[in-house]
């Protein structure tokens, strides 16, 4: 049941912390605090090429997922959403690997993608969160994450998890292909074990979102700015508000702004813009500023380091705590769930069952 709280997805946004420390228990060794390697039907170390494939909320893990296997472990990665996949007829590498991320492992899309690639000659392991699902059957070998059934359509801590477990794997990759050293591994590995406690501070700040999306629930459109491995979960962000309150939003890469999405801004259009520290912060702050230079009224996810100057000329900043850039996505993603979460409940749409959608996409 759903205990104390109004909706299915309340809960399972609360569950975030546990499910992503659950699941990093398995892939993390408690005593040594070092990444293992699951079974897996190829060998990382000499992987020519991974292929993600998935669906909605699935498909955005991929692209972060894609950005840490590239710059961590050097991987050569493509990632597709399924639907797409199976039709493409691709030039699959030789000796390549394909991964499938879905919650359910029932989406059949993903499905036939995943026997498209079988068919292509590679190696496929699927993450799924259900381990007696098809997806996991059909695969030559499974990884689980441990988020615990989710109920709710719109997916969240089966998100974070699915995030954790590719973190694990992009680390243990690049300590196989020899492009992290041994210090890097610990740093990246100590951050990732911080992020359940970091998760579990930001379930206290519902007040807070709730008084952002207050600011949110009447706009017709909104946009979702940010940059790097960032980019996927504004375009989650955006996926999450059409999806459970029906207003209109995307997710931009903050840097395309002035090859389109610019023309938008004006006062009725709320920008939210995840920016915190890092290497690309000058980068989307200076994009968030032409905006509000347009009249764009900004809402700004940032940590203590970045506050100070998005202060400036955001109207509203949201400081989550001091994070390195590598787990950055998996903290992020929460705030934005709670955000569509909040603005859903503002406009009274129907949060666990939205209109037109099912959990498991088990039709093409
Ligand atoms: O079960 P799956 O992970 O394969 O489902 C994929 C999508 O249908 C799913 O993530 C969908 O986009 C969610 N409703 C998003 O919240």
């Amino acid at each position: 049941g759903k205990g104390n709280y109004r909706h299915f997805m309340e809960k399972e946004l609360h569950e975030h912390p546990i499910a992503i420390g659950d699941t990093l228990q398995q892939y993390i060794d408690a005593g040594t605090r070092v990444v293992g390697r699951p079974p897996l039907p190829f060998d990382p170390a000499t992987l020519p090429r991974l292929t993600l494939s998935a669906c909605g909320s699935a498909f955005l893990v991929a692209q972060v997922a894609r950005y840490w296997m590239e710059a961590l472990a050097r991987l050569p990665t493509d990632c597709d959403v399924a639907s797409e996949l199976r039709y493409r007829d691709p030039p699959l590498t030789p000796g390549g690997a394909a991964m499938l991320i879905s919650q359910s492992g029932e989406t059949a899309d993903n499905l036939a993608a995943l026997a498209m690639l079988r068919a292509g000659g590679q190696s496929t392991v699927s993450l799924v969160n259900v381990p007696e699902s098809s997806m996991a059957r059909q695969s030559d070998a499974a990884l689980l994450t441990v988020a615990g059934p989710e109920i709710s359509v719109a997916s969240t801590k089966a998100f974070t998890a699915q995030l954790s477990v590719m973190a694990c794997l992009a680390i243990n990759f690049a300590r196989a292909r020899g492009t992290i050293d041994e210090a890097e591994e610990a740093r990246l590995t100590a951050a990732l074990l911080e992020v359940p406690e970091h998760a579990a501070r930001l379930m206290e700040r519902g007040g807070e979102i709730e008084s952002v999306a207050a600011e949110v629930a009447g706009a017709r459109d909104v946009l979702y700015l940010a940059r790097g491995s960032l980019f996927p979960i504004a375009m989650e962000g955006a996926l999450k508000l059409k999806e459970l309150s029906y207003i209109h939003a995307e997710g931009y890469a903050a840097g395309e702004m002035k090859h389109g999405p610019i023309a938008l801004i004006d006062p009725s259009v709320p920008v939210i813009a995840l920016c915190p520290s890092g290497p690309l912060f000058e980068k989307t702050a200076s994009n968030l500023q032409e905006a509000a230079a347009r009249g764009g009224r900004i809402i700004a996810f940032t940590d203590a380091a970045g506050a100070p100057a998005l202060r400036r000329f955001a109207e509203r900043v949201v400081e989550l705590p001091t994070v390195d850039p590598f787990v950055a996505p998996i903290l992020h993603a929460i705030p934005v769930q709670m955000l569509a979460y909040h603005v859903a409940v503002l406009k009274g749409t129907d949060v666990d069952q939205p209109r037109n959608l099912a959990k498991a996409v088990t039709v093409e």
